[in-house]
């Protein structure tokens, strides 16, 4: 029953992400991005915000980055469709933009009432702008591996990985240490 209301409120959440405009970041989207999966899932993943891709197809981390994460978990043995995976800003930036500031102070209330709906045991914050979003500090390279509040575990955005392919294995060794936990 809790979880038929959870994906009831969940669904209409996603339908207030897709047609908010409080922000000038609603001008330019072809679609709003809320994110995706299990309402009762254990694990959360935070990206920073929907690509080009995301924003043609509406879903989280359906490009280039989206099949790094894809490999990344795979390898670490964990089921992508068993995450609840989301954006810190649920529409695409101009040209992939990092998000401002205002953008991402009037997107964060859709993010925290996602994870009030979805209470995931741990929340993974792929990279700088989740991590200073909910964190309120950034510095991935040297805080990732760990987590924080007992809830928050920081790990490399997976757009990383297409830079420094080095990266690869850390990603999957963090996952691993997610899947462990
Ligand atoms: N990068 C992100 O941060 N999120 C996406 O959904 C896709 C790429």
């Amino acid at each position: 029953m809790h979880c038929i209301s959870n994906s009831r409120d969940m669904g209409s959440l996603s339908g207030r992400i897709c047609s908010c405009t409080i922000c000038p970041l609603s001008i330019s989207r072809k679609n709003a991005v809320p994110g995706e999966g299990p309402v009762d899932a254990t694990i959360m993943l935070v990206g920073e915000a929907p690509g080009r891709d995301e924003d043609q197809l509406g879903r989280p981390f359906a490009g280039r980055a989206g099949a790094v994460l894809s490999r990344s978990l795979e390898a670490a043995g964990i089921d992508r469709q068993a995450l609840f995976i989301t954006n810190v800003v649920k529409c695409r930036p101009p040209e992939n933009r990092r998000p401002l500031a205002s953008e991402i102070q009037a997107c964060l209330p859709y993010l925290h009432r996602q994870m009030e709906l979805v209470q995931p045991r741990i929340v993974c914050l792929l990279g700088n702008v989740p991590c200073n979003a909910l964190l309120g500090c950034e510095g991935v390279t040297k805080m990732r591996g760990r987590l924080y509040q007992d809830r928050y575990f920081v790990t490399f955005h997976p757009a990383a990985v297409l830079r420094n392919r080095n990266l690869e294995m850390l990603l999957i060794s963090d996952f691993r240490q997610i899947a462990s936990l």
